[in-house]
């Protein structure tokens, strides 16, 4: 069963690995336990509780910033765990949190070349309103590093 879980300092470790396995700009865990000390920083996890052999396991996250609107920073799960409807319970989670705070649109930036990301942010009902060229620097072994643009999404609820 998948828990929405606010995050706590003993969470740290596996947002800095699930970021760092699946998006181009992650942090680092120093930055993530700075941002636990700071207003309008909103962190969840998805736990799977019990799962498989472990009585607990968290299997994805979700990090926002809110203030007069909101952006979202980042949002995984675990390869294994994808297409179960996880990233849409973290994403209304989130989406519940902001309307109680009286915030009503949603930013966030995704790789151009993100076919998942995309197709997901597509289907929970955003849209394209800009876009940043060059934005994420991709590296690819053997080869330059690639420069990718970045889809500004935007959703009001
Ligand atoms: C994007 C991501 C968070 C989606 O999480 P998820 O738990 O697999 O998503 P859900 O199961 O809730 O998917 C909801 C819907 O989004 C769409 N979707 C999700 N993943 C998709 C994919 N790989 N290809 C096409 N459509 C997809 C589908 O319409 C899906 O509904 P369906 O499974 O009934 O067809 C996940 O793929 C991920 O962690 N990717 C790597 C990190 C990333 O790129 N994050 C986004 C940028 S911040």
């Amino acid at each position: 069963m998948i828990q929405i879980k606010k995050a706590q300092k003993k969470d740290i470790s596996d947002i800095a690995l699930l970021w760092k396995d699946k998006l181009q700009a992650c942090w680092t865990k120093q930055m993530i336990e700075a941002s636990f000390k700071k207003e309008g920083i909103f962190t969840v996890m998805a736990a799977c509780e019990p799962c498989l052999e472990k009585s607990q396991e968290n299997v994805g996250f979700l990090m926002a910033s809110f203030e007069a609107e909101a952006e979202l920073y980042a949002l995984v799960v675990k390869k294994a765990y994808q297409r179960h409807g996880i990233g849409e319970l973290l994403l209304k989670n989130l989406i519940d949190f902001l309307r109680n705070k009286e915030i009503f649109s949603l930013f966030l930036e995704v790789a151009e070349d993100n076919v998942a990301g995309r197709s997901f942010y597509e289907k929970m009902g955003f849209e394209k309103i800009g876009e940043r060229s060059s934005y994420y620097l991709k590296k690819i072994e053997g080869k330059e590093d690639l420069r990718v643009k970045a889809l500004v999404l935007r959703k009001n609820f």
